[in-house]
């Protein structure tokens, strides 16, 4: 591997081997949503507690300081709206040479398996791989659901992990499902797992965090169980006692609720 992809490998999965992406990508398809109307202000208090940003490129210019430091994962796949006929039908948004105007550090590409989009998705990531690693930018897959949250099975989440790293993803970051372990082990390189809506209670978020660990996950990339808490703040340092300091769940909710008590 070339020092360029591994060093931006190394800004992104810690020393530990783990990671906690903060994304705020959502706008890209769904517009403001709750919680993001303001993305600079929404991000400003966790970013300390974030390894880096998952963004798109017009969020990144219009509202985050360029003398931020935290590596960006550019999201570089859309074309579609909440409104529109099928969420799978995206496309690549973003030159390869604003990929590198923007210094990113990764970029990220939705992937619908099993949907009618499904080949044109799988080639939107073959072809960004081939032109990221021209220039030693990985490649993050997002095993993308669309409305059909029942798909977040193992099987199903297997096949799309596995199915993006042999079209060259560099990670791929899906959701937490029952028997985690069968979607890590089948897949050869890492996974980082999503939060998708947001659960009724912290506990849920604290639960399925530290099962997805346990059973291999190299870390998360979750926005709005984060920041569509009333104390994101808390959530984001909670979270990150799970992933990077091997809190249980028990010993981050009681972290969760000391911060809030203040
Ligand atoms: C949205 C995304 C998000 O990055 C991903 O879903 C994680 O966010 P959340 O935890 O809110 O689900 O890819 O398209």
């Amino acid at each position: 591997m070339d020092w360029g992809m591994r060093n931006r490998l190394a800004q992104l999965i810690q020393p530990d081997g783990h990671c906690f992406f903060l994304p705020i990508d959502h706008g890209y398809f769904q517009g403001p949503t709750r919680r993001l109307e303001k993305p600079g202000e929404t991000v400003k208090p966790l970013l300390p507690y974030a390894d880096a940003l998952f963004v798109t490129r017009g969020v990144l210019r219009a509202c985050i300081d360029p003398a931020n430091t935290k590596p960006i994962i550019l999201r570089v796949s859309g074309g579609t709206s909440m409104v529109g006929k099928d969420l799978a039908h995206e496309g690549v948004t973003t030159s390869i040479e604003d990929i590198i105007r923007l210094n990113a550090a990764a970029v990220g590409v939705s992937i619908f398996v099993g949907s009618d989009y499904e080949h044109e998705t799988l080639m939107n990531l073959a072809n960004l791989v081939n032109a990221c690693e021209n220039y030693g930018i990985p490649v993050m897959a997002v095993t993308a659901v669309g409305r059909e949250l029942e798909k977040r099975d193992a099987r199903y989440l297997g096949l799309a992990c596995r199915i993006a790293a042999e079209l060259g993803a560099r990670v791929v970051k899906t959701y937490w499902c029952e028997d985690f372990e069968k979607v890590v082990e089948g897949c050869p390189v890492p996974v980082v797992m999503a939060g998708g809506p947001r659960c009724d209670t912290e506990r849920e978020v604290f639960d399925f965090v530290y099962d997805g660990m346990q059973r291999g996950a190299i870390g998360i990339n979750l926005g709005r169980n984060v920041w569509q808490n009333d104390h994101p703040v808390a959530m984001a340092q909670a979270l990150r006692a799970i992933v990077h300091e091997g809190a249980t769940a028990d010993e981050a909710e009681a972290l969760f609720h000391r911060l809030v008590a203040g």
